[in-house]
């Protein structure tokens, strides 16, 4: 049988391929992993659009994947499929077929270009339907990470406060209901501000829903209530769109692993910090949540995994560059033992490792020139 991995058109897909294929749709890296275990799978249709197609080969070596390009055409699939079937023997295990398109595809009429304001709707291969990514200039930062205690917090603390004194504006919304990161700005008692909805972020700042920080940094601290195991997303969403009309840069605290908080603010999140430390009981936990980000659409660019805590930073990015693939780490940070002690936003070591992805993410400094422009001008 084959597994199809789509963004959305599941149901045409298999009525074309009744009688042909049988095909059973998959959502998630770890289905492909047990069809593939248990031998039952012949092959994959992925979807382009989700760009997915590389991870499953690296992850399921052997299994062939036919990558196409909406909308899908059962002759190029049989096409395909037949060149497989011949070619086998000759080939390797590890051989792939692509075909992006059917050789001599129908003109399609040309797609209406959605509104940019309004979100579009799409269906996303993880049973939850969440809004098209909405390209805004406000960069919103997702401070995740698979298991808790990894550092989100101590890291977004000390990036909000590097960017707020430098003249930013910036914003942190902390949606972890079990969230801390008020206090590491000496902020003792965080309201329950649960339900509120007002206007502006002036508004929030007078009701106490949002703290400011001597620095200049608005703090929207998590509910803190026994009764709240996970904030109610619509909350979530309406501080943020407050945030991205007046701020130049907003940070979202998530609550640990993968949750429905994640599926309401994934569309309006420009860079997720990926935030792991190198430890072996989490690297399963890890590789999971790299192909969630996958399969949510994001790709390498969107996604920027940070080591932290690491007590031998070369070792320990060789060993866990194969468990965030397709994304590469972008900063190691070593275990300072001093942070716990002094508390707060003093990890010098932690400035010293994330400086120069801070200023790259806030603008603070050119990207740099590659030293073969400088040879040509010359
Ligand atoms: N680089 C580091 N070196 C040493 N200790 C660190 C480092 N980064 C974070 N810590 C410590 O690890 C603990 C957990 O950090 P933090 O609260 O930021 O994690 P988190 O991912 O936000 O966890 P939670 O799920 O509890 O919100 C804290 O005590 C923090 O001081
Ligand atoms: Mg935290």
């Amino acid at each position: 049988m084959f597994a199809l991995v789509c963004k959305d058109g599941a149901s045409d897909v298999q009525a074309q391929c009744a009688g042909v294929f049988e095909v059973h749709v998959v959502t998630a890296m770890s289905e492909l992993k047990r069809l593939a275990a248990e031998g039952e799978l012949e092959g994959v249709f992925a979807d382009a659009r989700l760009g997915v197609a590389s991870v499953v080969r690296e992850r399921l070596t052997g299994v062939p994947v036919y990558e196409y390009t909406p909308p899908f055409r059962v002759d190029a699939a049989m096409r395909w499929h037949e060149q497989i079937r011949k070619a086998a023997p000759e080939f390797p295990a590890q051989q792939t077929f692509t075909l992006t398109s059917s050789p001599s595809p129908p003109p399609e009429p040309k797609p209406k270009l959605p509104n940019p304001e309004r979100p579009r709707s799409v269906e996303l291969p993880f049973r939850h339907t969440v809004s098209a990514p909405v390209r805004r200039r406000t960069p919103v930062i997702m401070l995740d990470s698979p298991k808790g205690g990894a550092g989100r917090s101590t890291l977004g603390a000390h990036m909000a406060y590097y960017g707020a004194l430098r003249g930013k504006r910036v914003a942190v919304i902390d949606l972890d209901s079990f969230g801390d990161i008020a206090q590491k700005f000496g902020f003792a008692d965080a309201p329950d501000v649960r339900g509120w909805r007002g206007n502006s972020v002036e508004e929030a700042v007078r009701d106490g829903v949002c703290l400011v920080h001597e620095s200049g940094l608005h703090l929207f601290p998590s509910a803190q209530s026994k009764e709240v195991v996970l904030q109610d997303p619509e909350y979530a969403l309406h501080l943020l769109q407050l945030c991205l009309e007046e701020m130049d840069v907003v940070l979202l605290d998530m609550p640990q692993g993968w949750t429905p908080i994640h599926q309401a603010v994934l569309p309006y999140t420009t860079q997720v910090l990926f935030v792991v430390v190198p430890a072996v009981d989490q690297l399963a936990r890890i590789q999971e949540h790299a192909d969630k980000l996958v399969f949510a659409g994001l790709s390498k660019a969107d996604v920027s995994p940070i080591l932290n805590k690491s007590k031998k930073a070369r070792s320990d990015e060789r060993a866990m560059a194969q468990y965030l693939l397709p994304f590469s780490v972008r900063a190691v940070v070593p275990f300072d033992p001093t942070i716990d002690k002094r508390g707060g936003i003093n990890g010098k070591r932690i400035v010293r490792a994330m400086k120069p992805f801070w200023d790259e993410t806030f603008g603070f400094v050119a990207p740099q020139r590659r030293r073969w422009f400088g040879l040509f001008g010359q």
